[in-house]
């Protein structure tokens, strides 16, 4: 009995929360993607493949994808430092795209769940965008 009831919440609480989370996701890209097409698409190209010694790729970026916080500050405020991606190293010059909060959350919804990439169903939401300060 004990058994039949944790399964029967574990189905009720899988089927309340997942597909309100998936939703969440699945909209927020689809407004991160037209803001992919305006900002992002002329550096690092429509399959997110950058251009080899000058935009880094966003496709299967380990920068990306292991440090989602410093792309998260790289998309707030810029980036023209030394950064090495997928072993390549970059000395470039992003310039602020002036997104705000919830269109960073969105882009980066995007780019964290297109061309192989995957967060596993996390979301970025304006809030952690918001928590991302400049490097002192
Ligand atoms: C004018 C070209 C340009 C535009 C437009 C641009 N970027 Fe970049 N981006 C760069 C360059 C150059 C770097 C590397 C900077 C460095 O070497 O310090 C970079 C780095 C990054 C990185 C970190 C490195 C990586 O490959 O993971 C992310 C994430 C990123 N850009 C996302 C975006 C997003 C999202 C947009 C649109 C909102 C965007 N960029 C718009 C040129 C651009």
């Amino acid at each position: 009995m004990k058994l039949l009831v944790i399964f029967c919440s574990g189905i009720f609480f899988c089927s309340a929360t997942f597909p309100h989370q998936d939703e969440a996701l699945t909209k927020s890209m689809e407004r991160g993607k037209v803001i992919y097409a305006e900002n992002c698409i002329t550096c690092h190209m429509g399959a997110g493949e950058g251009v080899a010694g000058a935009f880094p790729p966003l496709a299967k970026a380990d920068y990306l994808v292991k440090t989602p916080e410093k792309a998260i500050a790289a998309i707030k405020f810029g980036l023209s430092e030394k950064i090495t991606v997928n072993g390549v190293a970059y000395e470039g010059m992003m310039p602020n795209p002036g997104l705000d909060n919830e269109e960073i959350a969105d882009v980066m919804n995007y780019i964290q769940n297109s061309w192989g990439n995957t967060s596993n169903k996390k979301l970025v939401t304006a809030k952690m965008v918001e928590e991302v300060k400049p490097k002192k």
